[in-house]
This record gives C-alpha cells, sequence and structure tokens, in this order.
C-alpha cells in the first residue's frame, strides 16, 4: 500500500528522474484568471509535504486563463493546463483532466477558492490510507456548511435537488452535488464509459454510474462565498441536470442528446400550434399560418438544439448561420419522410393515429442522425 503520500519535501513533478504525482488535482476552469494564482498558493500550503499536481481544464477562456496556468507552469512543475477548444462543460472538462492524469489518486475541486483546501488532506487520506473508493467534501454533514451559496434562492433549488437525488442515489450521501472530491483514478477510469458527462455534476454522474457500489466517507467543508469572477450555473445548466438524470433513468438505453432533441422536437410542436393560432386570430388562411408556425418552430429548435442539445459544441457567428440553413434543409427533408411513410402505412393499415405516429417517429429519428453528423458533427 502507498501510506507514503507524505514522503519528503515536494520537487517539481518534470524534475529528470521524478515520477508521477501522487495525487493530482483536477480543476476546471472557465474565466478563473484572477483565481488561478491564489489556488495554486493555496494547495501549495494545504498538501506541503506530499506529491501533488494540479491539473487546471480551461475551456478556452475569454479571459485568457490558460495563459496565466502556463505561466505559473513555466515556474512550478507541479503545475499543469489542458485546454480544450471549441467545447464547453464543467463535468467533460473534469473527465478530461482525470484522463489526463497517472497519478493513483484524484482530487476534484473548483477554481474559485470556495472549495476548502484544507480539507484537501483528509479527503486524500480517506482513499490513500484508509481505503475508502471515495471521499466528499460534504456542506450536509455535521460541520459542513452552504454559506457560499449567493442567494436564497439558490440555496431553496440546491436542498430541492439533493432530496430528488438521493431517493436514486446507490448510497447514503449528505452532498451528492457536492463538487469537491478525491477518488481512485482507476475506479473513475471504469466509470468514464457509463457516464453522461453532461452538465456541472460530476460526482452524481460518477455515482449513477460506478460499476460497482464505491465505499465513501464524507468529510464536512464550508463553501466558501467567491471572491473573484462568477458563477457559471444558470438556467441551461439547470435543464441539463435534468437531463442527465433522465439519461440515467433509461440506464444510458437512449443516448441523452436524442432525449434533448427529442424534447426540443416536442417544444416545437406547441410553438408550431401557438403561431397558428395567432394566425388563425390574425385572419390568415390555413396554409400560411402552417408555413409560418413551420418556420418560427425550425428556428426555435435550432437555437435550443444549439444552446442546449448540443451546448459543448455551441454554433457560433457565421457557422450559426450555416448550421440554422443546414438545418432546415434537413428537417425540411424529414417532414417529405414523415407524409410520405404516414401515407404508405396509412393505405395499409387505415389508421390515422398509428400512421402518422410512425412518420414522425422516423422523422425524428433522421433530423437527430442527420444534424448530428453534419450540423453538430457529433
Ligand atoms: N472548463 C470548464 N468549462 N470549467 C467550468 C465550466 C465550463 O464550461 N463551467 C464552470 N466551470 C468551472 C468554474 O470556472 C469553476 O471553477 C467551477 O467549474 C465551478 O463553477 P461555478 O460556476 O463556480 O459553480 P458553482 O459555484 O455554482 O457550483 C459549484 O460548486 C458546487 C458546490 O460544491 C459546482 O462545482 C457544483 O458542482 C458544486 O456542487
Ligand atoms: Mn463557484
Amino acid at each position: 500500500m502507498n501510506a507514503g503520500l507524505s514522503r519528503g519535501p515536494a520537487g517539481p513533478a518534470c524534475e529528470a528522474g521524478a515520477t508521477a504525482a501522487d495525487v493530482s488535482i483536477v480543476v476546471p476552469c472557465y474565466n478563473e484568471r484572477a483565481n488561478v494564482r491564489p489556488m495554486v498558493a493555496a494547495l501549495s500550503q494545504a498538501l506541503a509535504g506530499r506529491e501533488w499536481e494540479v491539473i487546471f481544464v480551461d475551456d478556452n477562456s475569454p479571459d485568457g486563463t490558460i495563459d496565466e496556468v502556463r505561466a505559473l507552469a513555466e515556474q512550478d512543475g507541479r503545475v499543469r493546463g489542458v485546454l480544450r477548444v471549441g467545447r464547453r462543460g464543467l463535468s467533460s472538462a473534469v473527465i478530461e483532466g482525470v484522463l489526463s492524469s497517472s497519478a493513483r489518486i484524484v482530487a476534484v475541486m473548483d477554481g474559485d477558492m470556495q472549495h476548502d483546501e484544507s480539507c484537501l488532506g483528509q479527503l486524500i487520506d480517506a482513499v490513500a490510507r484508509d481505503g475508502y473508493d471515495i471521499a466528499v467534501g460534504s456542506r450536509h454533514v455535521a460541520g459542513g456548511d452552504n454559506a457560499g451559496l449567493a442567494s436564497g434562492w439558490r440555496t431553496f433549488l440546491s436542498d430541492s435537488g439533493i432530496r430528488i437525488v438521493q431517493m436514486i442515489l446507490p448510497v447514503r450521501l449528505g452532498d451528492p452535488m457536492s463538487g469537491f472530491f478525491a477518488m481512485r483514478r482507476d475506479l473513475f477510469e471504469r466509470t468514464v464509459p457509463r457516464l453522461s458527462g453532461t452538465g456541472f455534476k460530476i460526482l452524481l454522474d460518477v455515482f449513477l454510474s460506478a460499476p460497482q457500489r464505491p465505499r465513501v466517507l464524507e468529510v464536512p467543508f464550508v463553501f466558501r462565498p467567491r471572491a473573484a469572477g462568477e458563477s457559471k450555473l444558470d438556467v441551461l445548466v439547470l435543464l441539463q441536470f435534468a437531463a442527465m438524470l433522465g439519461d440515467k433513468l433509461c440506464r444510458g438505453f437512449l443516448p441523452i442528446r436524442f432525449i434533448g432533441f427529442g424534447l426540443v422536437g416536442l417544444i416545437g410542436i406547441l410553438v408550431n400550434l401557438a403561431v397558428l393560432e395567432i394566425g388563425r386570430r390574425c385572419g390568415t388562411d390555413f396554409a400560411t399560418g402552417q408555413w409560418l408556425g413551420t418556420l418560427v418552430a425550425m428556428v426555435t429548435n435550432f437555437w435550443m438544439n444549439n444552446a442546449l442539445t448540443y451546448r459543448d459544441r455551441r454554433l457560433r457567428g457565421m457557422r450559426m448561420w450555416l448550421g440554422l440553413g443546414l438545418f432546415m434543409v434537413i428537417c425540411a427533408a424529414g417532414a417529405v419522410a414523415d407524409v410520405g411513410i404516414a401515407r404508405a402505412i396509412f393505405s395499409s393499415d387505415g389508421q390515422w393515429g398509428l400512421a402518422s405516429m410512425a412518420g414522425a417517429a422516423i422523422a425524428v429519428v433522421w433530423n437527430y442522425a442527420v444534424s448530428s453528423t453534419l450540423i453538430w458533427r457529433v
């Protein structure tokens, strides 16, 4: 057993002859330039005497977070940066950071100083020394606190989310929504193929996907208020959270993007009906109203898929407009297939509802398959 996490003073991990660190701290960051230096200083102090490295995973932040990481890395071999271009997402950033590690243990923490680094040692020791698979920094066990949640509204959301999630969790856990934890890297790696990898809740994703029931320890910590920068949590992140749970409940049977695409499609039908109704009240004829409704629904569907279903590879600028054009062509072809198939089934079967649903189902699969390969290139 390697209980030697407190061997001698830590030297830079990249020196000739140096071995891999015992623990990699994976830090997802987006627009956290001002927090990088304080973070490394805090880690140096908290992990003194251990062999560690920190891996910042940055999604090409406009504030140049990665430049700050690289400037520090030149002076300190324990600092590494992973730069992702054209991608977004806390969970997927963590996954890639962990996969780039060679350490036996990985720890994950936010890059905005809200997680208390002085608890890291306890989290790491629980896994390295005491045989736990995962150790979770928890705001919801005795001694922990959620002080850093900026508003009562966020506290309410967070508490309700936790209550729902606890109903489907395989283990008892006070704070399954935490983003602060340490775990065995090999277990994480075996979990990766089953992860949804979407949204903010990587730890929850790990618990719902792990191939075996993990041995877990919760360590209380106080969630600090943010000192610099701002939170990236927004409504779309909440929707992604719902999609992640949906994916888990479907046990990965349907791809998560297909579920998102289908839900967006349902909203599109409502948009279409709403526009048709407005048209009717304004006195347009049915065909014009239906044309308008279809157009508006296509544009809103494209926008929602771009912002939500394919948020991690969102198109912007010129590529977005080209994508919209292509999306309309694909959907139009889907509509032709829809009507064609529905008519064929209707003529042999005679049932309106069945024929119509079969046509629509084929169109959704077509739209999804073609747009995900041609527009968002999954
Ligand atoms: N690479 C990358 N890409 N990093 C991201 C992204 C992204 O798209 N979005 C957010 N991050 C980084 C932030 O820069 C920060 O370091 C960390 O992920 C957390 O993001 P915040 O926006 O500060 O989240 P929060 O404070 O609302 O919530 C966090 O803390 C909770 C309490 O522990 C999250 O980590 C939650 O998962 C966690 O439960
Ligand atoms: Mn934060």
